[in-house]
């Protein structure tokens, strides 16, 4: 593993009580720095928090209530000396697999309402503090799903693709700053998130990488931790792949 330097930074890290959120957090411990974990599931997050040790705070978040993540920006400032350096924005849903003409409107607004609004949310409620203390970056989670649009999931894929959207209008308002907006678009990685799918579903999204596997957590954690860090300089508004070779673009 190469040595990453998060030396004295903190971390929110939404989605963080597990999958690639908590793997992501691990990995930014394990390079020097400090992680809040924002999940929805406020005892999984203390769980997992716990077991990253002393360096790792939780809280029970809902990304897509924006006094909740309101309210979490204030608490994490207070037990991170007034910092928060990076946001990794993880915390997402997949909505059923199904048609468009077959999909329940009530479940694709809630998949917009966490993977897009949610995402925006954070951003927003984040920037200002980043802005103040002159330096940040954002990674954001999105999809190869976003870049691609797969069957039968439209909303996910949508949401996704807005917030590859989101990240470049984002990068380009505050490429005047030291505070940088990426995202990544993986490919399928086995975590919790495959309960949500259809065994279909993930036989599709396997047969569509040229690896021929999954990605791994590590895999992931590893991109979206360097992009946290000072030497991720001139890039934002930028989509990093993390597809087995699937995306040619
Ligand atoms: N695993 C994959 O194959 C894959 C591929 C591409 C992109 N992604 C994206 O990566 C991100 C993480 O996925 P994962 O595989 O770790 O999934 P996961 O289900 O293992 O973890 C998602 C976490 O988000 C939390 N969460 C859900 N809704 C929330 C809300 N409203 N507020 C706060 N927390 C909430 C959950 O409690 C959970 O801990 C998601 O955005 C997902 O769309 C995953």
């Amino acid at each position: 593993m190469n040595q990453l330097d998060f030396q004295g930074r903190h971390a929110v890290v939404t989605g963080g009580a597990t999958g690639l959120g908590f793997g992501i957090a691990k990995r930014l411990v394990d390079s020097g720095g400090s992680v809040t974990l924002w999940d929805r599931d406020g005892e999984a997050a203390a769980k997992a928090a716990a077991s990253l040790g002393e360096k790792a705070f939780a809280l029970a978040v809902d990304v897509s209530q924006q006094p909740s993540v309101a309210k979490a920006v204030a608490a994490t400032l207070a037990h991170a000396n007034q910092r928060i350096d990076a946001l990794v924005n993880s915390a997402g849903i997949t909505g059923p697999n199904t048609t468009v003409w077959d999909y329940p409107v009530d479940a694709w607004r809630q998949v917009m309402d966490v993977n897009l609004t949610g995402l925006f949310i954070c951003c927003r409620e984040v920037v200002p503090q980043m802005r103040a203390q002159g330096w940040g970056r954002i990674v954001n989670i999105a999809s190869v799903a976003g870049k691609e649009g797969n069957p039968n999931a439209s909303a996910y894929s949508a949401s996704k693709a807005g917030v590859i959207a989101l990240t470049k209008s984002l990068g380009k308002e505050l490429a005047d700053t030291n505070i940088r907006v990426n995202c990544v678009t993986p490919a399928a990685v086995k975590t919790a998130i495959f309960d949500q799918m259809t065994e279909q579903h993930i036989a599709y999204m396997l047969s569509k990488i040229p690896m021929g596997r999954f990605g791994q957590v590590e895999e992931i954690a590893a991109m979206v931790a360097w992009l946290c860090t000072e030497d991720c300089a001139f890039s934002t508004g930028a989509t990093f792949d993390l597809s087995g070779g699937r995306s040619t673009y």
